[in-house]
């Protein structure tokens, strides 16, 4: 399933770059019985299977070692992607972005084994309210939105600080050319190349985007007098 994350786009770019590495490890390959059991029926009755501890604590403990030579980190997350987590944010991707090493561990099935949670990860995350069958595309969204972080990532041109989420408010629009397509044109201003009034056309378009759009966002972000005046101004419309 990963290989589409790590053969294209920006995260193969950081691996070419050297910026990242990745390590995809198989919970299989830490069973030690024929069949390579990682699951079995829940204690207590009930549909669905639960993921064992032994394999998810082995393939850890082994990738630790491979890692830091036993030498732990301590500070290293290990994340257990689930829908119980807390809830996968810009905030908390650019908190991982500053750690050298994460481990994610993508949960499958019905269930995990709770002293997975109570005795080995550090931290449970949700990409949001709603059911995937596996922890695998979560780990890979957490993964994307984490590289896309790292210096260098994307490229000297490009940079994520006007990214929507990263001021607390969503993107304002962007224009390329034509600046006619179908009779419908670029806001003069993008053209005028003046900086100042074109930043503060692209604060204002996303402060009026953040209202219609995501209006709860607007508490949390921080605005100057005339920013809180616009605000005031686009309620009372
Ligand atoms: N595994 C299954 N659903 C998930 C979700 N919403 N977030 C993270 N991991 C999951």
């Amino acid at each position: 399933m990963f290989q589409g994350l790590l053969t294209g786009g920006i995260f193969k770019r950081a691996i070419d770059r050297k910026l990242v590495e990745s390590n995809i490890c198989n919970i299989r390959d830490y069973t030690h019985d024929k069949h390579h059991t990682v699951d079995d029926y829940p204690y207590g009755g009930g549909a669905g299977m639960v993921l064992k501890p032994d394999p998810i604590f082995e393939s850890v403990e082994a990738i630790i070692a491979a890692i830091f030579h036993n030498q732990g980190d301590n500070s290293m997350p290990i994340i257990l992607l689930t829908p119980q987590g807390r809830l996968f944010s810009q905030q908390i991707a650019l908190e991982l972005s500053k750690h050298s090493h994460l481990i994610l561990i993508c949960g499958h099935y019905e269930g995990v084994d709770e002293r997975v949670r109570e005795h080995l990860v550090t931290d449970e995350i949700s990409i949001g309210d709603y059911v995937l069958s596996g922890g695998e595309l979560a780990a890979m969204v957490v993964a994307d939105a984490v590289v896309r972080l790292i210096p260098g990532a994307l490229g000297s041109e490009a940079s994520p600080i006007d990214d929507s989420h990263t001021t607390g408010l969503l993107e304002y629009p962007q224009y390329t050319r034509p600046p006619a397509y179908r009779g419908w044109t670029v806001p003069e201003v993008l053209l005028s190349g003046n900086h100042a009034q074109i930043a503060k056309w692209r604060r204002q378009q996303s402060i009026t985007r953040t209202l219609q759009r995501r209006p709860e966002l607007l508490d949390k972000a921080s605005f100057n007098l005339e920013e809180r005046q616009l605000i005031d101004r686009l309620k009372q419309a």
